[in-house]
């Protein structure tokens, strides 16, 4: 089973003891979870004022910003509220920024920023089809976004105002999991990432490993037999706790929950102390192919 590894920081600014960073690095690259109960996102009082489902559009899981393109998406709030929404979600990118480059430094000069969430709906009685019902287990591959291999870094904070935990499921080492999924992984089609990037359905091409991934979390998601007998842990983030995972890596399912704020990072499998745990060199050793 993937591991918890509970880390005892309370603040988003480093500078942070080096047993710490050590011990964070070794475990995030083994495919544990960081969990850090005592790092809360504080809220002021204007932040406060935005945990409700009502500052969503109805239909997305998220609102979404993204900041190269300062794009806020999934909400219809507009004119001060919106500020106000945007400004709550930098916020919390800058600290998460702060804190991942500032708890793994030898990743910071190579993290990229990507997209930062905020979840202000309960996750528990939401009705998706199974490829975005996050209740199953999977590793995370977006259809939309390519990585080309690169790691999909994750950090989340339970801003709950009443308490509520988000309760997770966390299953087997990736290693184990992929295997049991290699007779079904196939051949990538290069014709057919050729054709979703010239329609602009994928931002840039997928390559064999994102093809792979999908087939992955497609596969895990869409097997109902996997999803009763795969081994789990359940784990209640409680409020005013973060956790951070490769989640690219980590079988993970959000069974309940509600508000709580995300920051993606990817980051090259070269700037990685150990490349080989990766998902795309794991992929590569099963496969016996080059993948990215
Ligand atoms: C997911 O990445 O599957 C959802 C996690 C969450 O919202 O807690
Ligand atoms: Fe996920």
């Amino acid at each position: 089973m993937a591991g918890i590894e509970t880390i005892a920081l309370d603040r988003w600014a480093g500078p942070f003891p080096s047993a710490e960073q050590s011990g964070a690095l070794a475990a995030l690259e083994r495919g544990d979870v960081l969990f850090f109960p005592n790092l809360g996102f504080a809220l002021d009082d204007t932040m406060r004022g935005l945990l409700s489902p009502v500052f969503g559009d109805g239909a997305a899981k998220n609102i979404s910003f993204d900041p190269a393109s300062g794009m806020l998406r999934g909400t219809r709030a507009a004119g001060a509220e919106r500020e106000r929404l945007v400004a709550m979600m930098a916020a919390f990118a800058a600290a998460a920024a702060g804190f991942v480059a500032g708890l793994l430094p030898g990743y910071a000069a190579a993290l990229e920023r990507a997209r930062t969430s905020y979840r202000p709906v309960e996750i528990a009685g939401r009705v998706y089809s199974p490829l975005k019902d996050d209740t199953r287990l999977h590793v995370d591959a977006f259809p939309s976004t390519p990585t080309r291999g690169r790691r999909i870094l994750r950090l989340f904070s339970n801003i709950n105002p009443t308490g509520v935990p988000r309760r997770w499921q966390i299953g087997e080492p990736f290693a184990e999991f992929a295997a049991q999924f290699a007779p079904k992984l196939g051949r990538p089609h290069p014709a057919a990432a050729r054709l979703l990037a010239a329609v602009g359905v994928t931002r840039g091409r997928r390559s064999a490993y994102d093809q792979l991934m999908l087939r992955l979390h497609d596969g895990a998601k869409r097997d109902l037999a996997y999803q009763q007998r795969a081994p789990r842990i359940d784990f209640a983030f409680p409020a005013g706790s973060s956790w951070v995972c490769y989640t690219d890596q980590v079988l993970h399912a959000a069974l309940a929950g509600q508000f709580a704020l995300e920051q993606t990072f990817y980051l090259d499998v070269a700037a990685m102390a150990d490349p080989a745990s990766s998902p795309l060199r794991q992929l590569e050793r099963l496969t016996g192919r080059q993948l990215s």
